[in-house]
């Protein structure tokens, strides 16, 4: 068999990882031959095919190795538009042809996935890998990149609290996650924060001034409050900037936390944006060991040519499920979820 693999949507620690296991598994125990795709699933709509072909020896050393070997593109979808899809489809048809591929291996999230069904469904034998640092991809209680951003993300708030503490600060830090918490609920419980605001609760700034109060009251005169960009106040929307280049991306909420927090208590206030230091850089151990899973998890379901499914990490186990299976592609913490539990048990302020 030939088979081929893309990484699609925004990069993240443990793509290398995934390459890696892929190619060593179809290789050595299948004798496949592997190509990658370059730059997501773009690489096979272009004229000529945008491709390299694995060895062995191209995935050797990689392992622990940020970012990934392919490229990947998180420019959106060429199959929303009614003309350019269709073409978009059938020139990925006629490279898939003249590649003479058997299947493909499509990682990425919830975006990602939705590209590589369209493709399914015109033909393509496909198996998805989830990875995504928001950890929102709904089919997977675990993507690929969450565990090193949570990991990060938390080492960087740590490191703020002797700071805060020598200056009596409020430190706001805004942390990534799209529409979702689990980076800034998992980080900060982790590293101590005394507030988390997170897209699922819209906080009341009463409540967070009542939590930064009552410290100062007990002779904790710095608070550390994580904000996860998405976060948005009790009956307002989130908040988005524009990048340097014209792009519109969540942002802003560390900012307008950190002026009213001033503002209301006359606290003196400092904002860290984390930003993509929580994307970048070498994948910690379980992100290693999740995507080496994964990867062969893949190989192993196209062995046994059971195609259009996802893998995934549910109750301790690597399992997959079929993509017609998929209702809501992300997610976000349930108001039950345990961790949410476990922070307000212990103290830290969600906001409400
Ligand atoms: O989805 C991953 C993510 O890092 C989000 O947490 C963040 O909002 C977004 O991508 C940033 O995207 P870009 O790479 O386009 O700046």
């Amino acid at each position: 068999m030939k088979i081929a693999i893309c990484t699609g949507g925004g990069d993240c620690p443990g793509l290398n990882a995934v390459i890696r296991a892929v190619t060593r598994h179809a290789k050595l125990n299948f004798n496949m031959d592997v190509v990658g795709i370059l730059e997501s699933i773009n690489g096979l709509m272009c004229d000529p095919p945008r491709i390299r072909h694995l060895s062995l020896n191209d995935v050797a050393g990689i392992i622990d190795r940020g970012g990934t070997m392919l490229g990947t593109s998180n420019k959106g979808s060429p199959f929303k538009d009614p003309t350019e899809g269709p073409k978009a489809i059938a020139n990925a048809l006629k490279n898939w042809k003249s590649l003479g591929l058997d299947a493909l291996i499509v990682v990425g999230g919830d975006g990602t996935q939705r590209m590589a069904l369209n493709l399914h469904h015109a033909g393509m034998p496909i198996v998805g890998i989830p990875k995504t640092i928001d950890n929102d991809y709904s089919p997977t209680d675990l993507s690929i990149g969450f565990l090193t951003s949570v990991e990060v993300a938390a080492n960087a708030i740590s490191r703020l609290h002797s700071t805060a503490e020598s200056h009596s600060r409020a430190m706001v830090i805004e942390v990534m996650g799209r529409d979702a918490g689990y980076i800034a609920l998992h980080a900060g419980i982790a590293a101590a924060a005394n507030v988390i605001l997170l897209p699922e609760i819209p906080f009341n700034y009463d409540a967070i001034v009542k939590a930064t109060e009552e410290r100062r009251m007990r002779g904790r005169n710095f608070s550390i409050i994580v904000v996860a960009e998405g976060a948005y106040e009790n009956g307002k929307a989130p908040m988005f900037r524009s990048s340097a280049t014209g792009t519109v991306h969540l942002g802003g909420i560390a900012d307008e936390v950190a002026r009213t927090l001033h503002t209301r208590i006359g606290m003196d206030t400092r904002v860290t944006v984390l930003g993509h230091t929580q994307r970048g850089g070498s994948p910690v151990m379980m992100d290693r060991i999740l995507a080496t899973a994964f990867g062969v998890h893949a190989v192993d379901l196209i062995a046994k040519k059971q195609y259009g499914h996802v893998v995934t990490w549910k109750g301790g186990r690597v399992s997959q499920m079929p993509y017609n299976e998929i209702v809501e592609g992300t997610r976000a913490i349930a108001p039950t979820d345990q961790f949410i539990h476990a922070a307000e048990s212990i103290g830290i302020c969600l906001g409400r």
